[in-house]
């Protein structure tokens, strides 16, 4: 698939089948994690596959808002995708520091985006879910309490006919200019 392809038919998806992904497929997206690139090649982020039901079931739970009726999808996903924000390389640190960046959150947004184009050309649908009890998740899966929770990202196959919708999008010319803000 051309690249250009892969970006048009990635979006979020929020039906699933009840259908299990493969082994090898998970395998290809945590190596699609691994080659992501992030500055110093600090790589700050675990990935967390959680895919026992009960369990992937509790974290789903854990997505859902009181207020609105956020994520109440995620159960249907086989699997979430848990990217954890790791500590940086000290030069990293530092750096980021110095010049006042989030060098680790910068990081694992493109590394989360690397697992949703691999899953794409996998033929399989994601949504990165931003909401979430954070506190809740790491009591699930045993995350550290000083360590932050980046995403998580429903993963699974599409429900059958599920539309691919037109990408609403800024215009062009509210979104870029050439060689002056
Ligand atoms: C950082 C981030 C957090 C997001 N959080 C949620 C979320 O909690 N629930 C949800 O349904 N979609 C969530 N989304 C998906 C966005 O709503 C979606 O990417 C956007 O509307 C564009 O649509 P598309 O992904 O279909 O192209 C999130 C996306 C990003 C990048």
């Amino acid at each position: 698939m051309e690249f250009s392809e892969l970006i048009t038919i990635r979006q979020s998806v929020r039906k699933y089948q009840d259908r299990p992904v493969e082994n090898e497929k998970i395998a290809q997206l945590i190596e699609a994690v691994r080659l992501a690139p992030s500055a110093s090649n600090s790589q700050p982020w675990k990935l967390i596959i959680v895919n026992e039901s009960g369990l992937k079931d509790k974290v789903a739970r854990a997505t859902f808002s009181k207020l609105v009726s956020f994520n109440k999808f995620a159960p249907q996903a086989p699997v979430l995708a848990v990217l954890t924000i790791e500590k940086p390389k000290v030069i990293t640190q530092i750096g980021g520091r110095l010049k006042d960046r989030e060098f680790p959150l910068i990081d694992i947004g493109i590394a989360a985006a690397h697992f949703c184009l691999q899953a794409a050309e996998l033929g399989l649908g994601t949504c990165m879910l931003g909401w979430f009890d954070e506190a809740a998740v790491k009591k699930l899966l045993h995350i550290p309490e000083k360590t932050r929770i980046g995403l998580v990202i429903a993963l699974g196959y599409a429900a059958a006919g599920y539309p691919l919708r037109k990408k609403i999008r800024k215009d062009v010319k509210d979104m870029v200019s050439f060689n002056s803000y």
